[in-house]
């Protein structure tokens, strides 16, 4: 890396984000956002953590296929094992990186590893001498470094650059810094790890306070060159830094910090609404950045100002992340010509079959409703695409409810490409249709939260419903979208149930509490 004021931005959506409760994400959901990753200008992206779990492995061995520019990492324990699987997913990648990682903590080195400083110096020494045996991109990270012992995590990077890693990684495993004091740690590694010159000093954040950007930011003033982050900021507990964060907190005050990174900013709206799609994580109205109210003035003050110019009280322009103030609507009369020019827009550029399926539920759609905004289309693409390999999908439903009449369901069904049909009844359409829908499936799942939401503006709106199911210590989340609510709900829960038994058939062995 020649130039001192490029950060390099790592993303670790498809693994650390993928820790968020109830975040899985089948093998081509995480390809179709690995393709925007690329899209979006990231340097590197954690695909996964392949001795997790055989899932875990193939998605990861697939992306390293599919992508042609991105570095592609897998990470490891400091382990010869975890390393030598972690270089078998990533090995067709254009440019491989294995990232492997050791406690550095006390209490983790005590506790958990059951290791003293000795071992660990050496696991770590032998874990990155190993991986350059594979390839010369080779990261280490130090874990619960935040809370190691400052003269140690010297010793422990030292030693790790020394057996040949290219790029050092500092974690706040557990979100406890404070930023004035993190960036004095970034000051004091780079200060007292004598060879630090000869490898990127990277940070990763976790949100435990809330202040993971803050910390992220404060790391790279200081000296950091690389941020590993996630967008929308999910990830484990309260998530990892935001990378939407960063990036518009680098571009929007390039005055004062004086750093850039390589992200297409014109990508970011996309790219969050992907991962909340795909995920299932709805992304909080007053979220910095990508929220639905980040742009949007409420108070007439403020209102007439931004009227006067838009600069009194916008500090970035949502053109810049991809939002665009004048949005080009749909409507029935609109051709395959138009739609495809729209989803290029949105950053899906789809095939002749996918958009000929695309086209068609978008018919469908423009029947009940007038016009058809940029949501409904991720909505029809997300649905209509990413999900076909789904074990349970939904083929027909009809409710009938009232004040009169028990609520009744009759649902038609796909299970494993094979039609059945039920019926049953409820507390109310929706209660009935779970029900229909969890005997037709076999599943017992617990119902732990049911939200709803409107997609767009407008009466025709469709409505936007999103579900926490739970089976045997188990968590997905499931979300569907459609003009009918009870229809939504439906399509939600199908979508949770086809996310469980994706959980159910990829177990994920050992995640060691990262
Ligand atoms: O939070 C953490 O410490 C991690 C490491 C593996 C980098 O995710
Ligand atoms: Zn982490």
């Amino acid at each position: 890396m020649t130039d001192t004021n490029r950060v390099i931005i790592f993303d670790t959506t498809l693994r650390d984000g993928e820790q968020s409760p109830g975040a899985s994400m089948n093998t081509g959901e995480k390809v179709r956002l690995a393709m925007q990753l690329e899209k979006l200008g990231v340097d590197v992206i954690e695909a996964g953590f392949p001795a997790a779990s055989d899932g875990d492995f193939d998605a990861v061995a697939t992306i390293a296929a599919k992508l042609h520019r991105l570095q592609v990492a897998g990470l490891a324990r400091a382990t010869r094992a975890d390393i030598d699987r972690a270089w078998q997913a990533i090995q067709t990648a254009a440019a491989p990186r294995i990232h492997t990682f050791i406690a550095t903590s006390d209490i983790h080195m005590e506790h958990k590893l059951r290791m003293s400083r000795d071992q660990v110096v050496a696991a770590a020494v032998d874990a990155v001498r190993h991986a350059r045996g594979y390839t010369g991109n080779v990261e280490f990270s130090a874990e619960d470094g935040s809370r190691s012992d400052r003269d140690f995590l010297c010793r422990v990077f030292e030693a790790a650059i020394e057996a040949g890693a290219t790029t050092v990684n500092l974690p706040d495993t557990v979100g406890y810094a404070i930023p004035e004091e993190f960036a004095e740690l970034v000051r004091y590694i780079m200060a007292h790890t004598p060879n630090i010159g000869k490898a990127v000093l990277s940070v990763h954040c976790h949100n435990d306070l809330g202040l993971a950007t803050a910390n992220t930011l404060a790391a790279i003033k200081a000296g950091a060159r690389q941020a590993e982050v996630t967008l929308n900021g999910i990830g484990e507990r309260a998530g990892n830094t935001a990378m939407e964060e960063v990036v518009m907190a680098l571009h929007t005050r390039h005055n004062y910090l004086g750093l850039s990174t390589g992200i297409h900013t014109d990508q970011i709206h996309a790219s969050s609404r992907l991962v909340s799609m795909i995920t299932g994580i709805l992304v909080q109205p007053n979220k910095a950045v990508v929220g639905a109210n980040a742009f949007a003035h409420e108070a007439g003050i403020h209102q007439d100002g931004m009227l006067k110019n838009p600069m009194t009280y916008e500090i970035m322009r949502p053109e810049t992340i991809g939002l665009s103030r004048n949005r080009l609507v749909l409507g029935k009369h609109s051709g395959r010509h138009a739609l495809h020019d729209q989803l290029k827009q949105l950053g899906y550029d789809l095939g002749e079959d996918e958009l000929s399926l695309v086209f068609t539920r978008f018919k469908e759609l423009a029947d009940k409703k007038k016009t058809i905004m940029d949501e409904d289309l991720e909505v029809l693409v997300t649905e209509g695409i990413l999900r076909t390999a789904d074990i349970f999908q939904l083929e027909y439903l009809h409710v009938t409810a009232g004040t009169t009449v028990l609520p009744m369901a009759s649902v038609k069904l796909k299970v494993n490409g094979r039609s059945v049909q039920g019926a049953g009844y409820g507390n109310g359409p929706i209660d009935a249709a779970y029900n229909t829908i969890a005997k037709l499936t076999g599943t017992q799942s617990e119902l732990l939260r049911f939200t709803v939401a409107a997609l767009t503006g407008g009466t025709d709106a469709q409505g936007e419903v999103t579900v926490r199911l739970r089976e045997n210590g188990l968590l997905a989340l499931g979300k569907g979208a459609d003009p009918d609510i009870i229809t939504a709900s439906a399509k939600a829960y199908v979508n949770g149930l086809n996310r469980l038994e994706y959980l159910k058939t990829h177990p994920v062995h050992d995640r060691q509490g990262l």
